[in-house]
């Protein structure tokens, strides 16, 4: 993935541009580029951060243009560096001046180089993208918007693209197909963008592209239409959120703020959907499909990376509070099987982005078969959310640091919600429904309780922190947990941790366990408790150094400890959404003290919008 943005207006578009790629630095982060039309064009590309293309350009009159195109890169095709940054161009001598900016994969790129070759074209990049650009030059004849028409017709793949061309200096194209693109809706001016964050400092009014569409903009007017040329009427609608949702405050990463935002977003998450009194849950988007979804035989869950522990909590949800066989499968591995999915199946995808191009594949697959898609989605309009049949957005606002935090709470809360929905349906007894719901309402105040303790979580990190090879443990809806600890960790401090269920250990994995070898280990109060301490005393005798994650109150567990970080007691399924919290503040201290870049870890983005 990576972030494109353009702007055609009255504003220098430099500035804009260039704060747009601030924003949007997330998504990708290798290298970046800007052409801006200005009389000729003037074109700078730079490998690694936006800072870096910022200082290059600054006191470059040659961009004081009105109208231009950014890239913020995150390479698939072609290593990072400066030739193969975006944007691109025909490049031609006799070419048209064609620049553009783009976020997916041309997958045919090979076959129409090659015919491009053979039309006497050079190439300069390695990338797919500049095919694109080349194609576009070829089948131009004096109107951009029909050659990128002509050319998206014969293109398969992914695109999100913003292009100019020189010949027609007040003109902007964008489209898209697979990846995310907005068109934020100004005064004279439009500002287009791979998300709102972007846009919203400009403009609040927008409409989104849909798959193989095609934006013709000018300073005034815009006109929208497929690839085929059939004009299109898109509805232009209020941007959901605010500046101040996108902006760090007082804190100094995306992933801290969005940690601490977890009490807040929790509580805006089941808002409305749960009435613990009334031992209901109301959620909007399932409405229509009740009776199939009430009817579920099977319910196969699908994700990556943090979505896919969300869904593993899911899937002992499912089993226990709704009786329905549930089985959850990595999204990449789903789709390449021949998955048989029997009748009454219901697919849910959990995504944050709602663009991971493996959990979209896979559910389109499981609707190919005969499932009924449902989506646990964060962003609104996002192409999961599209495709789905059903769903219900998460409601925790733009997550900008590339590790998830605040989105998992919400993943693993919508899921609570569908689980006791179905299961209230089923034979989930009023009384016990009501009993979770109630306590499901209080823990935003846990998870503040828990934030509290972030100064002795630091404390006992920096005593741990100069170790290369971690375990993390947990049993029953503590074991994904114990995966996620892990992920964290490794995404953003480079620590080698693994996850696993505890009684896993002693299968392989306690050979690693030496002298001081940090271990944490979830021994929450509850069913399997006894069985989890006993895992604890395998490390210990062993010479690992044990951080337990225990339930308050439990004073009796430092004996089977080095450290322990408290959480409030919360019924066992509930307890993913008190557990994970000191195990991301754990991994975001490690990365702070080991000097990382927390919210831009290395050769990550944010979503992965490539197989
Ligand atoms: C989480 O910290 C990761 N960066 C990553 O595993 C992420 O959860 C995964 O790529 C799925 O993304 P999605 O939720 O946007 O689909
Ligand atoms: N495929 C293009 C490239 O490698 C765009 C990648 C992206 O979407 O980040 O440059």
């Amino acid at each position: 993935m990576c972030g494109i943005v353009a702007y055609i207006g009255s504003k220098p578009a430099r500035e804009l541009l260039l704060e747009g790629l601030k924003r949007l630095e997330y998504r990708g982060y290798d290298s970046a580029g800007i052409a801006v039309l200005n009389g000729g064009i003037k074109v700078a590309r730079s490998i690694g951060r936006v800072a870096g293309l910022e200082e290059m350009i600054s006191i470059d009159s040659g961009f004081d243009g009105t109208v231009g195109i950014a890239h913020t890169r995150w390479a698939t095709h072609g290593e990072p560096s400066e030739r193969n940054a975006h944007p691109h161009s025909d490049n031609l001598k006799n070419g048209h001046g064609i620049h553009l900016v783009h976020n997916g994969i041309i997958e045919n790129y090979v076959s129409l180089k090659k015919y491009l070759i053979s039309k006497g074209h050079e190439f300069t990049s390695d990338t797919d993208t500049e095919v694109l650009a080349h194609l576009i030059g070829e089948l131009y004849d004096g109107d951009l918007e029909t050659a990128v028409q002509s050319a998206l017709r014969e293109v398969t793949g992914a695109y999100a693209i913003a292009v100019v061309c020189e010949e027609e200096p007040e003109v902007l194209v964008v489209a898209r197909k697979g990846s995310p693109l907005i068109v934020g809706v100004g005064k004279d001016e439009y500002v287009v963008a791979s998300d709102s964050s972007a846009i919203v400092a400009h403009t609040t009014q927008a409409f989104l592209l849909d798959d193989e569409t095609v934006a013709r903009l000018t300073r005034d007017s815009f006109r929208t239409t497929t690839v085929d040329n059939v004009e299109l009427t898109p509805e232009i609608k209020e941007l959901e959120f605010t500046l101040e949702q996108i902006e760090l405050g007082n804190f100094d990463h995306f992933m801290l703020k969005e940690i601490y935002e977890q009490p807040n977003t929790l509580r805006t998450c089941i808002q409305g959907r749960v009435d613990a009194v009334g031992s209901k849950i109301v959620l909007g988007g399932v409405a229509d499909f009740e009776a199939e979804i009430v009817k579920a035989k099977r319910i196969l869950m699908l994700g990556q990376g943090t979505a896919l522990h969300a869904a593993m909590i899911g899937e002992y949800l499912f089993e226990k509070l709704a009786g329905i066989p549930t089985e959850v499968e990595f999204a990449s591995e789903f789709r390449y099987r021949n998955p048989i999915v029997e009748e009454n199946t219901v697919a849910i995808a959990v995504s944050q982005s709602g663009e991971t191009a493996d959990t979209l594949a896979a559910v389109l697959e499981a609707k190919r078969r005969g499932a009924l898609t449902f989506g646990a989605v964060n962003v609104v309009g996002s192409t999961i959310s599209r495709e789905t049949d059903a769903g219900v957005y998460l409601r925790v606002g733009p997550e900008i640091g590339v590790a998830s935090t605040k989105a998992f709470i919400g993943q693993v809360a919508v899921l609570t919600m569908l689980a006791t929905y179905i299961g209230r349906r089923h034979h989930l007894d009023r009384d016990e429904m009501s009993e979770l719901l109630s306590a499901l309402e209080q823990i935003p105040d846990h998870i503040s309780t828990v934030l509290g303790q972030s100064d002795h979580i630091l404390e006992v990190t920096k005593g741990v922190v100069d170790r290369d090879n971690w375990l993390f443990l947990g049993r029953g809806t503590n074991y994904p947990v114990a995966l996620e600890g892990a992920l964290k960790l490794k995404e953003i401090s480079y620590i080698h941790a693994e996850g696993m269920p505890a009684a896993e250990m002693k299968h392989g994995p306690i050979a690693l366990i030496d002298k001081g070898m940090p271990v944490v280990i979830v021994a929450t109060r509850g069913s399997q408790y006894e069985k989890v301490i006993g895992n604890m005393e395998e490390v210990r005798s062993r010479g690992g150094h044990v951080i337990a994650v225990a339930t308050e109150g439990d004073t009796s567990i430092v004996e089977h400890c080095d450290d322990v970080f408290y959480v409030p007691d919360v019924p066992e399924p509930l307890q993913p959404l008190v557990t994970v919290v000191p195990l991301q503040l754990l991994a975001y201290h490690a990365a702070v003290l080991r000097g990382k870049d927390v919210d831009k870890p290395r050769n990550l983005a944010k979503s992965v919008t490539v197989e």
